[in-house]
């Protein structure tokens, strides 16, 4: 399983890659504008973990371009590609090139056995963008996950899209192999209200007898 942050908050980014184990983090250019970052500050952070970045340009030659300029940026970054007709190309030619990608806007089983015949490393489906459709993004999942163990695919299915912590478990629970969740949910997974109030009862009592908080 891999753990990513779906973030472009570079102080978290920082802190949460250092302290936990996170594979490392994803972005996108909602992401990126809206933190008013610039990928030159995104791009070398989590040094040794996994990065992902995603090109602009919609065009083949020019998903290619901005490809090179990351790469340039980061030798070992990976590349977010949609799922469009110049997006496979650009994957395809990407990774006879040596690239790390992920192919990114899933919404159907068919994209993403079309991304892994580019064989692209990742293929990430949108999982509550869905739930504004008819798709229930675990069953698509599921299906996914099937239909790369029948084809003997090693592409890895990084859900992401997430609105709750429910969804992200039954992702997992679905047979994801990593899922990517926005800082609000990752800090509501490892700061548990209930959990918290079970450890203060635990050291109200222990100091009560022993007249202090540790051991
Ligand atoms: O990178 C894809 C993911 O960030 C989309 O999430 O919440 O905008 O649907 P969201």
């Amino acid at each position: 399983m891999e753990l990513f942050i779906d973030t472009a908050n570079v102080e978290k980014i920082k802190q949460y890659c250092e302290q936990y184990p996170l594979a490392g983090f994803t972005c996108n250019p909602t992401i990126v504008t809206t933190e008013n970052r610039t990928v030159e500050e995104l791009v070398n952070l989590a040094p040794g973990k996994r990065v992902f970045v995603q090109a602009i340009a919609e065009d083949y030659e020019g998903i290619l371009e901005d490809a090179r300029k990351l790469r340039a940026m980061r030798e070992d970054i990976y590349i977010k590609v949609p799922c469009t007709p110049d997006g496979y190309r650009a994957m395809y030619t990407l990774k006879q090139e040596g690239y790390g990608i992920l192919a990114t806007a899933v919404y159907t089983v068919g994209q993403a056995l079309m991304a892994a015949a580019c064989g692209v490393d990742y293929v990430a489906p949108y999982v509550n963008r869905m739930s504004d459709t008819e798709i229930d993004g675990c069953t698509l999942v599921e299906d996914i996950v099937a239909a790369y163990a029948a084809q003997q695919i090693e592409t890895k299915v990084v859900a992401a899209s997430f609105k709750n912590l429910n969804q992200v478990v039954r992702l997992l629970v679905a047979g994801a192999d990593a899922v990517t969740i926005p800082l609000n949910l990752f800090e509501k997974l490892i700061d548990n209200k209930l959990t918290n109030d079970a450890v203060k009862v635990f050291a109200d009592q222990w100091e009560a007898h022993f007249n202090r908080r540790s051991i």
